[in-house]
This record gives C-alpha cells, sequence and structure tokens, in this order.
C-alpha cells in the first residue's frame, strides 16, 4: 500500500519531536508531506525553529517546515515552559539549524494542498491547539470536504484536565478553532489524554533509547530525562507521558489503540470548564458522533514500535 499522505501541524514540545521523528523513521508508512508549526508550548518563532532542529536530527532537512499562527483565534497565547522548558525542547544541547524555513504561511500551505490533491488522500495530524487548521477551513471552506482524516492529539474524558481541572492544554489554548475542527464533519481520531497518559516512560524505556547508541537516541533520551520531572512531581508517576507521538503510532499500526465513536462537543463559554472536551462517552445524548475518541493503548507495543522506528534514523 502507498505511504499515507500527512501534513503535521505542531508546536514541538519534546513529545511533538518525538511524533516528528517516528514520523520521518517511517516512510513505508507515512509521506509527511510538510510540517506546519503553530504557537502553543512556546511562541511561534520558538515552535518553527524547533521543527526544523528535529528534521535535522531525523536527516531530513528537505522536509517543507512552514510557520504559521502566532496566536489563538480569538484568545491570548497561554504557554507551557513549566512543562517543556524556555525553548520548548530543553534538556539536551542543541545548535540552530540550518535548513530553511518556508516563505510560504502555513495556512496557506494546507489550502493549497489540500486543493492539488484528490480528496480524501491527506490526513492532517494536530500536535498542538488547532489554530492553524482551524483557519484554514475557515478562510477555504472548500478544502474540508477534501481531507482524508484527522487524528489529533487534544482533550480528554476519565483524566478531565491537564492545565486546567477540567480542560487538556492543546484545546484550551484555542477552544474556537477547536470547536471549528470537532464540528468540520471531517472523520476525526481523537488521541486523549486517557490514552496518553498510558504512553508512560519508564526507566528501562527511557535507557532502550540511550542504547540505541546513535544521536537521535541520545537526544530522545535527554529530552524525556527533561519532560519527566513535571509529571513525576504532579502525577507520582514513573515517567512522562509521551502524548503526542500516539497520532503517528496511530498511523502505522491502529491495532494497537481502542476507543469509542462518540460525539464530542468542545466547551468555549464556561469560564470555568473551557476548553473542556465533552465526550459522550457513555452515549447518554443523541448527539451525532463525531469523532473515535480513544480509550486505551498496548503501551508495550507502542515503545517497541518507538524503539525499532527510532533506530533506523
Ligand atoms: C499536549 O500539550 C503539550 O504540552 C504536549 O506537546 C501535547 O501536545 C498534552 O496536553
Ligand atoms: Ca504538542
Amino acid at each position: 500500500m502507498a505511504p499515507r499522505k500527512i501534513i503535521i501541524d505542531t508546536d514541538p514540545g519534546q513529545d511533538d519531536a518525538v511524533a516528528i521523528l517516528l514520523a520521518l523513521a517511517s516512510p513505508d508508512e507515512i509521506d509527511v508531506l510538510g510540517v506546519t508549526a503553530v504557537a502553543g508550548n512556546v511562541p511561534l518563532p520558538l515552535t518553527q525553529k524547533n521543527a526544523r532542529i528535529v528534521c535535522e536530527l531525523a536527516g531530513k532537512p528537505d522536509t517543507l517546515v512552514f510557520a504559521g499562527c502566532d496566536a489563538p483565534l480569538v484568545r491570548k497565547l497561554v504557554t507551557a515552559e513549566h512543562v517543556h522548558g524556555k525553548t520548548g525542547l530543553d534538556g539536551p544541547q542543541m545548535s540552530d539549524p540550518t535548513m530553511p524555513l518556508q516563505d510560504q504561511h502555513a495556512v496557506e500551505y494546507i489550502i493549497e494542498t489540500l486543493r492539488a490533491h484528490d480528496a480524501g488522500t491527506i490526513t492532517l495530524c494536530p500536535l498542538g491547539p488547532l489554530t492553524n487548521i482551524a483557519t484554514a477551513f475557515k478562510s477555504a471552506p472548500d478544502i474540508i470536504e477534501k481531507v482524508q482524516e484527522i487524528v489529533l492529539m487534544g482533550g480528554a474524558y476519565f483524566q478531565v484536565g491537564n492545565i486546567t481541572p477540567a480542560a487538556e492544554f492543546n484545546i484550551y489554548v484555542d477552544p474556537e478553532a477547536a470547536k471549528i475542527v470537532f464540528d468540520s464533519g471531517v472523520p476525526i481520531v481523537v488521541m486523549p489524554l486517557d490514552v496518553t497518559h498510558k504512553a508512560l516512560t519508564t526507566r528501562a524505556r527511557v535507557e532502550a533509547f540511550r542504547a540505541l547508541g546513535t544521536k537521535v537516541g541520545d537526544m530522545v533520551a535527554a529530552w524525556t530525562d527533561f519532560f519527566e520531572r513535571f509529571d513525576k512531581e504532579k502525577y507520582g508517576s514513573e515517567g512522562a507521558p509521551l502524548h503526542d507521538p500516539c497520532v503517528i503510532a496511530y498511523l502505522i499500526q491502529p491495532d494497537l489503540f481502542t476507543g469509542r465513536h462518540v460525539n464530542v462537543e468542545i466547551e468555549t463559554v464556561s469560564e470555568l470548564t473551557l476548553g473542556m472536551t465533552v465526550a459522550d462517552w457513555w452515549r447518554v445524548t443523541d448527539r451525532a458522533p463525531n469523532a473515535m475518541f480513544m480509550g486505551d493503548l498496548d503501551s508495550d507495543g507502542f515503545f517497541a514500535l518507538l524503539a525499532d522506528r527510532l533506530a533506523r534514523l
């Protein structure tokens, strides 16, 4: 089967970085048409730079990287340096990238690419706030029916929230954008905290990355070491959740995940629960299902896939 064509929309972020590496390491299954950066974990000048650092680390400096929206649709940007550090990729020493940033705006790139391809042949993979995707849908509604699927990291049901008691970071940062995406009618697969909190690093899993004996293995281990401290303190867990790689792992090995096709609505009004993903997990309403909301993950299989693919870079 031909590799699946995807656009990765991202705000790197150590876990975004691992997701990008996983995609670039899997050319038999995945064709990364472009990487579009959005403001999220850190401001846009850093996320677009980090995206290029990661593509270079993967040995793929020809990857097309675009900068997109620098702020949510209607709100002030909220960032997460408290998790990811000042640069977004704190941990190991890194040099500035030398590969270019494309001149075109990420939103224009998304629109142009979807228009240039047959309907149903491009999958969007958002790993950050949904601002770029929603802006593209708003300014070019004709592209909506051309999207094959959106596979995204965001939201939560049983885990409820990480940035507020009620909301997950990616959805909270731009709830109006999330609402546009969830209301779009495009088939959506959601990797919420319920799943990503099972993609937990352990000492053995981090050491398996280091044992690859490659630059990529060392970097991923060092990023994870840094990123872990926050979740260990907060949740008392053994390690940190590798949220965003779940999206890419799903494209390669969907049977690692199980979930339910349910209705998911986004709260955009209440101050208390802003950005909440109200998932009808128990199907207690007659609202039409609009998303495959994942709930479980084979975590050993996930980490085996990750180590296998990262070893290829
Ligand atoms: C999400 O927020 C970011 O901090 C991570 O990169 C991930 O995309 C988890 O809530
Ligand atoms: Ca992210």
